[in-house]
C-alpha cells in the first residue's frame, strides 16, 4: 500500500478513474440516494483496488461483462477522519484478461457527510424539500465509492432520477430533462424495488455530462424546485423559485460577464463554456463553492453592494486556479486558496478599483495576524506546506492558506514587478492545467522561469517556516488608514461622526470593527449600537463582526440578536466566531449554557459538515 494523499485510502500503485458514469435515484421520504456507478480505469488491473467511501452501503460490486458478482470488503470499523475503505478484488476467473471496468450498486445514508436534505418548513418557498452537496474537502465520498483525492481527475456522467416537481443542477453540462426509461444507466441493477420505481410516472430523469476531468471535490448537485434569471451570455442565476429571491439575485451578480472578460485578460481563456451561479438555502455553509459551471453561493452574499461580487469574482478565480491546477492534496491547499485570492484581488481591482482591493488585502491582513495567534499552540497549521496526517482539514481550516498564500506572491509580484509576474501566472496556469500538482512542483517552475528568485525571497522560509514572514506586507491607502486611525481612536474614547462614515459599505464597517479592541466596556458596546444599529446590519459581515464584539465583552443585552443568527445562517464564516466567542475563556458559565443550548436546537437546520466544525469547537472548550 503506498498512499497518494494523507485524507484518501486510494493507493498510487492501483490505476487512477478516469471516469464514472452515475444512476441516483433520489428518495426524499427516507433521505437517501440508491446509485449505480459505472467506473473505468486508467488501464486494465488485476489485484486489489481501494476506494474510500464514508456512511454507505455497497451491495454489490459487478464485473463489466457478465454482470458477476466481484467479492470485495469493507474495513471493520471507520476511520473517524478518512470513512470506511472499500477494497475491491479485481481478479477476473481467467488469469488472462484483466478489468478496466466494474459496476458498483450503493446506498447513501441520511447521516452522509456530504449532503444536507431539507425538509419543505427549512426552504424559501416551504413546499418542496431540497437536497444540496458539499463535497470539499473530503466528502464525495459519502456520496459515491471513490478514489477521492485531488490527486486523480474524472470526467463524469450521471442521470438524477428526482420527483418530477422537482429539477436539478450540477457541476457538469445539463444534456437534458425527460421522463425516466426503464433500465436506463443499469438502473435495474438498483436495490430494493428502486429499479421499478425508476420509470414510475412520478419521476423525471435530469442527465448531466462533465468531459472535462475534475477532482472529485467539485463533484456537485442540487436538487429542488429551481428558478432561474439570465444575466449574461454565459451566466444563469439560479435559486429556489421565488420570484423576489431570484430578482434580488439577478441584480446582485449582474456584473459577472465583466468579471469573466477580466479574469481571461489576466489568466487566459475561461475554460468551462458556461459560468451558472446558484444560490442556496441560508443553511449553506461556505460563503462559496467553486463547483465548475455552477458556482454555489450562500443567500447572505446578496445584499446590494460591492462584497457579493467579491465572493463571485473569487469563486471565478478559481476557474484558473483551483479548478485547472489543483493542489495534489490538501498539505499543498495555499496553491488553490491562496493563489485564488490573489487572483480575486486582481478582478476586483480590475472591475471595482484598487482602493477596494486594498480594503479587502487589510482586512484579509488582519484575519492572517489573528489566525496565527489563534494556531500559537500549533504553528504546524501556520505554514504554507503543512503536515496532515491524521487531521481532519474541517477542523484546521483557517484564513491561512488564503492570505499567507496571497502575501507570498505578492511578495513575488513587488520583487519581480507586475508586468513580469501577470506573464509567470499566464504561463504557470498555461502549463500545469488540468493537473494536480503540489508545492514543490510550483517552487521548481517559479525558480525556472525567475533565476535567481531564491536569492532575493526566502522561498524555504515562506513556504515551510510558521507565522508571518518580516518581508509580508501590510496594505496602504487612504481610505484604509484612516478606518484603522478611526479604530485607534476609540481606543481614546472618541467614536467615529456621522459625516465621517456616511459613505462606508459593509466592507469599511467590517474593517473598523475588527481593528477594535478585543474586549470593551458594555457601555461602549451599547453606545455604538446605539449610533449605528450594527446588531440590525442587513450585512453579516457586520451584523457578526458586532455580535462577537459584544459577545467578547459580555455585552448580554445582544444575546437574544445572537440567537437568533445562530439560527437563521448555516455559513461557518459567523458560526465559528459566534459559538468560539461564546465558551472560549474562563467564566464564562452563562455563555457555555446558551451556546449548547442553541446549537442543540439549530443543529438539524446546520449542514453536516458545520455540525461537525461547531461540535469541536464545543468539545474543545465545554
Ligand atoms: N473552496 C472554498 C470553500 C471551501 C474550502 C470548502 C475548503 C471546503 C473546504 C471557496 O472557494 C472559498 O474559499 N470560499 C470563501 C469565499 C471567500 C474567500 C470570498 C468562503 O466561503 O468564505
Ligand atoms: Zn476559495
Amino acid at each position: 500500500m503506498a498512499p497518494l494523499d494523507p485524507h484518501s485510502f486510494s493507493d498510487s500503485t492501483n490505476p487512477p478513474t478516469t471516469d464514472v458514469s452515475l444512476s441516483l435515484y433520489f428518495d426524499f421520504p427516507s433521505a437517501t440516494i440508491h446509485g449505480v456507478a459505472f467506473f473505468i480505469l486508467a488501464f486494465p488491473y488485476a489485484g486489489e483496488l481501494s476506494f474510500d467511501t464514508r456512511s454507505l452501503t455497497i451491495h454489490q460490486v459487478l464485473s463489466p461483462t457478465d454482470l458477476s458478482p466481484l467479492p470485495f470488503s469493507l474495513s471493520s470499523s471507520p476511520d473517524p477522519i478518512k470513512g470506511t475503505q472499500l477494497s475491491i478484488s479485481l481478479l477476473p476467473e481467467d488469469d488472462d484478461t484483466a478489468f478496466n471496468s466494474f459496476f458498483i450498486v450503493f446506498s447513501t445514508s441520511p447521516s452522509s457527510t456530504a449532503l444536507q436534505w431539507l425538509c419543505p418548513p427549512q426552504t424559501f418557498n416551504k413546499k418542496h424539500p431540497f437536497v444540496y452537496t458539499q463535497c470539499q474537502s473530503i466528502h464525495a465520498r459519502s456520496i459515491f465509492p471513490c478514489q477521492d483525492t485531488p490527486a486523480a481527475r474524472i470526467r463524469y456522467t450521471a442521470l438524477l432520477n428526482v420527483p418530477r416537481e422537482l429539477s436539478a443542477v450540477m457541476s457538469a453540462r445539463h444534456v437534458g430533462r425527460r421522463p425516466p426509461v426503464s433500465g436506463e444507466g443499469h438502473s435495474h441493477l438498483l436495490p430494493n424495488g428502486f429499479n421499478s420505481l425508476w420509470s414510475s410516472e412520478t419521476r423525471v430523469v435530469e442527465e448531466f455530462l462533465m468531459n472535462q476531468p475534475i477532482p472529485p471535490y467539485l463533484f456537485a448537485f442540487a436538487v429542488g424546485e429551481l428558478g432561474s434569471r439570465e444575466v449574461g451570455p454565459r451566466t444563469r442565476v439560479y435559486a429556489e423559485a421565488v420570484d423576489s429571491v431570484l430578482d434580488a439575485a439577478a441584480k446582485e451578480f449582474a456584473g459577472t460577464e465583466e468579471m469573466i472578460r477580466q479574469g481571461e485578460k489576466l489568466f487566459g481563456e475561461y475554460a468551462w463554456e458556461r459560468f451558472d451561479l446558484l444560490v442556496l438555502p441560508p443553511s449553506f455553509p461556505y460563503g462559496g463553492m467553486e463547483n465548475p459551471r455552477m458556482v454555489f453561493l450562500t443567500p447572505t452574499v446578496i445584499k446590494g453592494d460591492a462584497s457579493g461580487a467579491q465572493v463571485v469574482a473569487h469563486e471565478l478565480a478559481h476557474s484558473w486556479t483551483g479548478n485547472l491546477i489543483t493542489n495534489k492534496n490538501n498539505e499543498h491547499f495555499w496553491l488553490n486558496e491562496g493563489f485564488t485570492t490573489y487572483a480575486e484581488r486582481r478582478i476586483v481591482e480590475a472591475v471595482q478599483g484598487e482602493d477596494r482591493a486594498i480594503l479587502n488585502t487589510g482586512i484579509g491582513w488582519k484575519g492572517l495576524k489573528e489566525e496565527v495567534e489563534k494556531f500559537k499552540d500549533n504553528l504546524e497549521f501556520t505554514k504554507l506546506k503543512n503536515n496532515q496526517e491524521g487531521v481532519d482539514p474541517d477542523t484546521i481550516y483557517s484564513e491561512v492558506p488564503y492570505e499567507k498564500g496571497f502575501q507570498f506572491l505578492w511578495r513575488i509580484e513587488r520583487q519581480i514587478g507586475r508586468p513580469a509576474f501577470d506573464e509567470f501566472i499566464k504561463k504557470y496556469i498555461a502549463t500545469f492545467k488540468f493537473q494536480s500538482i503540489d508545492t514543490e512542483r510550483f517552487l521548481k517552475f517559479l525558480k525556472a522561469q525567475v533565476p535567481g528568485i531564491e536569492k532575493d525571497i526566502d522561498l524555504v522560509l515562506w513556504t515551510e517556516g510558521t507565522g508571518i514572514p518580516p518581508d509580508a506586507y501590510e496594505p496602504v491607502s487612504d481610505l484604509y488608514t484612516k478606518i484603522l486611525s478611526l479604530a485607534n481612536e476609540f481606543k481614546l474614547g472618541r467614536m467615529p461622526r456621522e459625516d465621517e462614515v456616511a459613505d462606508w459599505r459593509g466592507q469599511e464597517w467590517e474593517l473598523y470593527l475588527e481593528n477594535l479592541p478585543r474586549v470593551l466596556e458594555a457601555s461602549q458596546v451599547l453606545a455604538l449600537d446605539e449610533r449605528y444599529r450594527l446588531s440590525e446590519s442587513k450585512d453579516y459581515e457586520v451584523k457578526v463582526a458586532f455580535l462577537q464584539l459584544a459577545i467578547l465583552s459580555k455585552c448580554r443585552n445582544f444575546y437574544s440578536e445572537v440567537e437568533k443568527t445562530l439560527k437563521e445562517v448555516g455559513r461557518m464564516k459567523y458560526l465559528r466566531p459566534l459559538y468560539r466567542a461564546l465558551v472560549q475563556g474562563a467564566g464564562k458559565e452563562e455563555e457555555k449554557i446558551l451556546a449548547k443550548r442553541v446549537f442543540a436546537e439549530a443543529r438539524e437546520c446546520y449542514h453536516p459538515i458545520a455540525q461537525g466544525v461547531v461540535e469541536s469547537i464545543l468539545a474543545k472548550h465545554i
